[in-house]
């Protein structure tokens, strides 16, 4: 059996501090067969956060330019590294590449002597905007995550914007590089994700703070599509278990083992909720708060599109809706093999709109 090491990057982020913060509670670390602290390894980019993760965590940090293949390379086999979570960029491939194939390396230095299948992993993290109206994905019925056909589905979408197509394609990259260096790989997508960071860096998620940060720009919370599309949601610690119920699939391998490659795709959500349903959600406590004035939703104009832009990285009216709408009929099944069960329902999302902004504006 092979000893595992693995390395979770985005560890000052969102969701890998949660998600380090999990993996690492005593309970946890003991549920995961053959992992110890000692074989946990967080990507960090300073001094400090190699403090906090070594003080907060117990685990070994390690600083290496994930664009530069030789240092890749150089930290992913000195350290044996045979697990890695990416969890940083979903739209450029070049990192990936050159961690699949560090990882390839390491495998092979692992299976000179016996054939070992399951011995290197890959998890790259997407978003669900990659299986969705914005990319051509289908969207007249549920997308499940466990299709079949779904890597061809994949390939295949081509949507509006040149950037959201790169990362279409480099969930395709990630999953072919694997198969040519013999490493097992998996595109995790989150959705929206909501509720509060447990890391020791960024505390708050994307796509509730694009609406608030929208609001606050426009005066209002606006819709942005036509007609009521919906949008998969999960709560912050249903997102992580199911980072963690991969990694112990990955562990015990053999039949526990999960699906991988062309059939490694693993939506993480609870189901759907309506825009508009958000919008009124936020924009009534947004309001209540005196952030914004009235609650009322009303369709958003050329120039109130132009202002949430301006809020949303500068970004140009007609890109506003992929960051605060579309549609997106991803479902998620394949992580019930696994026996991933979201604990809050989508509908959770609403009830928790109050607190969601009250975070949110605390740590903006
Ligand atoms: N949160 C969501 O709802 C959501 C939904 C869908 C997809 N995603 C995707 O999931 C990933 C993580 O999301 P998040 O919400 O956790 O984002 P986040 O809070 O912004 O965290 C990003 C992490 O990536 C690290 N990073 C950025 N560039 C790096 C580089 N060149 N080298 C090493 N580390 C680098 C950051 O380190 P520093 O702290 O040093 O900058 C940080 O730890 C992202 O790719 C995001 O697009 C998130």
């Amino acid at each position: 059996m092979v000893q595992h090491n693995v390395l979770i990057t985005g560890g000052s982020g969102y969701l890998g501090g949660t998600l380090l913060n999990r993996l690492t509670e005593p309970s946890l670390t003991n549920t995961l067969p053959g992992l110890s602290k000692g074989n946990i390894y967080a990507l960090v980019r300073n001094e400090s956060q190699a403090e906090a993760v070594r003080s907060l965590y117990g685990v070994t940090p390690l600083t290496f330019d994930i664009n530069d293949a030789n240092a890749v390379r150089d930290a992913i086999v000195s350290n044996k590294i045979t697990v890695v979570y990416f969890l940083v960029d979903p739209v450029r491939s070049d990192a990936q590449v050159h961690f699949i194939r560090a990882l390839g390396e390491v495998r092979h230095s692992l299976t000179a002597q016996r054939d070992c299948v399951d011995a290197v992993h890959f998890l790259h993290t997407t978003g669900a905007k990659m299986f969705s109206s914005h990319t051509g994905a289908p969207t007249d019925r549920p997308l499940l995550d466990n299709d079949p056909g779904l890597f061809e589905i994949h390939r295949a979408q081509r949507g509006k914007h040149p950037v959201l197509n790169q990362a279409v394609q480099t969930n395709i990259t990630v999953i072919e590089e694997g198969e040519k260096h013999g490493v097992r790989t998996y595109i995790f997508t989150p959705c929206i994700v909501y509720g509060k960071g447990e890391g020791f860096g960024n505390k708050i998620s994307i796509q509730t703070v694009d609406i608030v940060k929208a609001a606050k720009a426009a005066g209002g919370v606006f819709k942005v599509n036509n007609g009521k599309p919906s949008w998969p949601v999960c709560h912050i610690e249903d997102n992580t278990s199911l980072y963690i119920d991969l990694l112990k699939g990955i562990l015990q391998g053999g039949e526990s083992s999960p699906d991988h490659g062309r059939n490694g795709f693993y939506l993480a959500a609870s189901g759907n909720v309506a825009w508009d349903d958000l919008y009124e959600a936020m924009a009534k406590t947004l309001a209540k708060r005196g952030v914004i004035k009235y609650s009322t939703i009303v369709q958003a104009d050329q120039t109130t599109l132009e202002k949430m832009g301006a809020a949303l990285d500068g970004a140009p009216a007609e890109f506003v809706s992929v960051y605060v709408g579309g549609l997106c009929t991803f479902t998620a099944e394949h992580g019930k093999k696994l026996g991933w069960k979201p604990e809050f329902v989508p509908e959770h999302i609403l009830e928790a709109a109050d607190e969601e902004v009250d975070w949110i504006l605390k740590h903006l």
